[in-house]
């Protein structure tokens, strides 16, 4: 694959999508683990419901992302050494497959417990599995398992797009953050 020096930017829509998703991924992650250790209170049943419906988001926005990206590719990779243009390659596959496993495991794990998903409260998304007491163990410990792995994932993405900025100098960082407009620049 071609290198570019200066690194052409990524278009706003794929900016957009992507802050997107980094937003709701943290709210979805706290409020998961905010809503686990409630009493059965109406608000214990309102953040599940909250929770699966931003899960559910995150998996549109993967589908539009991976959509978006198939029409409009991303620009070249900075320069950089090739090991690590194929680890950066390999860790941005495993996210988006854990983008889209997460809500799916959440999504079974809610079928096997015999909960419907009515996503936004509107639309009632069907039953991936009959209710299943033992299923569903397996896969509540799925989704945790899962949710571990994008955490190690998201650790080692973020560590290496401060290393880029920090160290190596390059544009791999603010070729994916909103443009700013120059100091001084009118209108
Ligand atoms: C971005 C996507 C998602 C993320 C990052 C996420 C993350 C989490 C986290 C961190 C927990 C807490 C686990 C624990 O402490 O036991 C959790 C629990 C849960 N998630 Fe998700 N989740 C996502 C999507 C979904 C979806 C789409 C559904 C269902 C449609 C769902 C259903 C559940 C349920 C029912 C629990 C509670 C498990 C229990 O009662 O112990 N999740 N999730």
């Amino acid at each position: 694959m071609a290198v570019d020096a200066t690194g052409g930017r990524y278009s706003g829509a794929a900016i957009a999508l992507h802050w997107l998703t980094a937003v709701l991924i943290v709210a979805n992650v706290a409020l998961g683990l905010s809503m686990v250790p409630l009493p059965i209170i109406p608000r214990k049943l309102q953040w599940y419901a909250w929770h699966k419906w931003i899960g559910i988001t995150v998996f549109l926005l993967t589908c539009a992302r991976l959509g978006w990206r198939g029409v409009f590719p991303a620009p070249p990779p900075v320069a950089m050494p090739e090991w690590q243009r194929r680890a950066a390659e390999a860790v941005q596959v495993l996210l988006y497959t854990l983008l889209l496993a997460i809500p799916v495991s959440g999504w079974l794990y809610s079928s096997a417990t015999g909960v419907q998903v009515v996503y936004l409260g509107l639309v009632p998304l069907p039953d991936l599995v009959p209710t299943d007491k033992a299923l569903a163990g397996v896969l509540k410990g799925t989704h945790v398992a899962l949710n571990f792995t994008l955490f190690a994932l998201v650790c080692v993405h973020t560590a290496a797009a401060l290393k880029h900025h920090f160290i190596d100098r390059d544009p791999a960082l603010t070729r994916m953050l909103p443009r700013t407009r120059p100091k001084g620049s009118i209108g």
